[in-house]
């Protein structure tokens, strides 16, 4: 484990488990549509490759970037776009992939601003979600595991920018940042 790390919250096991549950789920749903993953940068990368090899349906991938955290452990709230889609989605079934939803803020924008661009339909794929922490009512359609209310990295996650190849999530010591 990182020195860095508190405790393994989320194993390398159980997120296997869970991204093969949700990639069969997704796998059913989308049978007869036009399914484009859309990953959000840079959090999401490290779930959405593992997430997508266990999709057995035909799927396209783009990435978007939305404004983050910098370098603290509590959401701004203010959203912008840093990088955008590399195709048009008119039609498309959209669905995109988060690594973790805390006060819901980046996806309720996410969601609106994919919708206007005319997607068929927009949905919402996280790995990790803490409700605790909800500032936006926001509907999760598929959703890896809740988590208490810890700042986590790893599986992708950061704090300033550090701690994203671990390969488990795990809770960050206070020390760290505090
Ligand atoms: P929201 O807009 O508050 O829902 O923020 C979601 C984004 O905040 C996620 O995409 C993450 O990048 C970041 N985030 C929220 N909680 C954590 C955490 O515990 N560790 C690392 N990043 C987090
Ligand atoms: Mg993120």
């Amino acid at each position: 484990m990182h020195k860095d790390c508190e405790y393994i919250l989320v194993d390398e096991q159980k997120i296997k488990s869970l991204v093969k549950e949700l990639a069969q789920k997704i796998s059913e749903d989308y049978k007869d549509k036009n399914l484009l993953l859309v990953g959000l940068l840079k959090g999401s990368v490290v779930f959405m490759s593992d997430l997508m090899k266990e999709i057995s349906v035909d799927c396209k991938i783009d990435f978007i970037c939305a404004s983050s955290y910098g370098t603290g452990t509590v959401s701004t709230g203010r959203v912008n776009i840093v990088k955008d889609l590399s195709q048009p989605i008119d039609g498309v079934d959209v669905l995109i992939i988060e690594d973790i939803i805390d006060s819901g803020n980046t996806l309720t924008f996410m969601k609106k601003y994919l919708s206007a661009k005319g997607a068929a339909s927009v949905k919402i794929c996280t790995l990790l979600s803490k409700p605790s922490r909800r500032e936006v009512d926001i509907p999760i359609d598929y959703l890896g595991i809740e988590i208490p209310d810890e700042f986590v990295i790893g599986y992708g996650l950061d704090y300033a920018e550090k701690y994203r190849n671990l390969p488990y999530v795990g809770v960050l010591k206070r020390s760290v940042y505090s």
